[in-house]
């Protein structure tokens, strides 16, 4: 199949999440499965920087209301990404900016606009260059009224490729809302400013546009597939997911095993896999150092690697640290994002340094650092679509302490001491007690090292591999064709 992914981040171009991880790797595992992947991203100003010798490929204009706004289109011919096409579109005004979505903590004022000129441009670019699609693969917001382009201003384009798309939600928190002023930018009919399709509550609901248009839908994971259907995880929207919901799907999220594995990991030394542990040893050791923590001996420590949001379960964070003298174990974090979780954080670290570091910074090395010499990974999500740091960490042999929500419940099962099966620490109930005893039960594990060792080695040897999710995503792409009616096209 040739299929386009329209994204607005991946690995290894530009990325703040879990969306870069995702757009970088599940189209290299479908192309390892035979398809022809075209991927299409904003030339944002960190990618213009890095390849200064991309290829112009062709020109558009996408009327943005009157006003026609000039695009290039640059192509990277990668030798080390074979099957896969990767296109830039370039509008300076739009994406030549030190960040993608604004500031830590902050979004652009023209978002809107960024994005309805991206998911057009893609499909001006598309036509130009006589790209022959059989799905259009979107993901969240930003790229959320690709689906609704192909139903209606360009539905002349879908239906001469006998294209389908698949909308994937990777976070209904974000729904890329903005004033109904915007709309007329869309080029859209105001026809399509209705309850039933992209207006809500009189704004523009760019995310309601792709569950709406799209011919499938899926989500990141199994149980948040389910959850959002119910008001407390639908984020207003869990009624328009209803009426979806034969054509709604969760596939779990895979891990890059030749960047995310201690035994080859190129950020960490020294190296370590099951059975040779030393390595892990030194990297804790390391780690400390780096981090300002004093030697911990036999006690724990406990890492997070995080957007600092409040999806992420700072809230209990804050308040467990606030208590940080029951708990005989350091904590470490890194991250960055609102501004008031980041000086809450700082002040618990000055507060208490000799047991918390907080390092407020993006830092992937850093990142690959702490997932190898934390003891414990910690994911309190109030909800996780799927969430990757937990996977990374199993493969670590950093035990993750999560929350039974998204895919944090699919992917961890709860350790169980007389049987010796599972993989972490979980609970649900959204409350720091809660929190605080799953905390004091994996601590007192880490005292027994025999049951400690088992449980580790239980995550070590879970496979979480892109291929499971590609063939998986395979098969919806194959049932959207036939949904169609239509017979897919040869292979190129
Ligand atoms: P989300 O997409 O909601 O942020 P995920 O768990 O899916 O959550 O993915 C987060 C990704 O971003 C992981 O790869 C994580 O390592 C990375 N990440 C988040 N914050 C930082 C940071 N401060 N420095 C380096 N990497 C980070
Ligand atoms: C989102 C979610 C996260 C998920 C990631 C990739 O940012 O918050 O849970 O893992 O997308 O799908």
């Amino acid at each position: 199949m040739n299929i386009l992914f329209a994204v607005s981040e991946a690995e290894p171009y530009v990325k703040t999440g879990g969306l870069a991880d995702v757009a970088g790797n599940l189209p290299r595992a479908l192309a390892k499965r035979g398809h022809r992947l075209i991927l299409f991203l904003p030339l944002y100003q960190e990618i213009r920087l890095k390849n200064p010798a991309l290829a112009e490929v062709a020109r558009v204009t996408v009327p943005l209301g009157a006003e026609p706004v000039p695009g290039v289109v640059l192509e990277k011919v990668d030798p080390d990404f074979p099957g896969c096409r990767t296109f830039f579109i370039r509008q300076d005004d739009f994406f030549d900016r030190p960040h993608l979505y604004g500031p830590p903590g902050e979004e652009y004022p023209d978002n809107g606009p960024r994005f309805i000129f991206f998911c057009r441009a893609i499909l001006e670019a598309v036509k130009q260059l006589g790209l022959e699609i059989d799905i259009y693969h979107a993901h969240d917001w930003q790229t959320a009224l690709l689906p609704v382009y192909l139903k209606t201003l360009y539905r002349d384009l879908a239906s001469a490729s006998r294209a389908a798309s698949l909308f994937t939600i990777h976070n209904l928190g974000y729904q890329g809302i903005q004033e109904k002023e915007i709309f007329p930018l869309t080029g859209l009919d105001w026809s399509e400013f209705t309850y039933e399709k992209l207006e809500y509550y009189d704004r523009l609901n760019l995310l309601k546009g792709g569950l709406v248009y799209a011919d499938i839908l899926n989500t990141v994971s199994p149980t948040y597939s389910r959850e959002i259907l119910q008001a407390e995880f639908g984020f207003g929207l869990e009624g328009v997911l209803q009426q979806r919901r034969n054509e709604l799907f969760g596939i779990l999220n895979g891990v890059d095993y030749d960047i995310w594995d201690p035994a080859v990991d190129p950020y960490i030394s020294p190296h370590y896999r099951i059975g040779r542990m030393s390595g892990k040893k030194r990297c804790k050791e390391k780690l400390l150092q780096k981090c300002g923590l004093p030697v911990l001996g036999a006690r724990p420590l406990v890492g997070m690697v995080s957007r600092l949001v409040n999806q992420k379960g700072f809230d209990l964070i804050l308040e467990l640290l606030d208590a940080i003298d029951c708990f005989d174990c350091a904590f470490f974090f890194l991250g960055t994002g609102e501004k008031e979780i980041e000086k809450q954080l700082a002040d618990r670290a000055r507060a208490c340094p000799e047991k918390i570091s907080f390092i407020c910074d993006y830092d992937n090395r850093l990142a690959h650092q702490l997932e190898a010499g934390a003891d414990i990974f910690l994911m309190p999500s109030a909800y996780e679509p799927c969430g990757l740091n937990q996977l990374y960490s199993l493969r670590y042999g950093t035990v993750p302490l999560v929350r039974a929500v998204g895919g944090l419940n699919d992917s961890i099962t709860d350790f169980n001491p007389t049987t010796g099966r599972g993989n972490g620490f979980k609970f649900f109930p959204y409350t720091t007690e809660a929190l605080a005893a799953t905390l004091e039960r994996a601590l007192s594990l880490y005292r027994k090292p025999r049951l400690w060792w088992k449980l580790r080695g239980n995550g070590m040897r879970c496979d979480f591999s892109w291929a499971a999710s590609a063939r998986q995503y395979e098969e919806l792409y194959r049932r959207m064709q036939g949904l169609s009616g239509k017979p897919a096209k040869k292979q190129p």
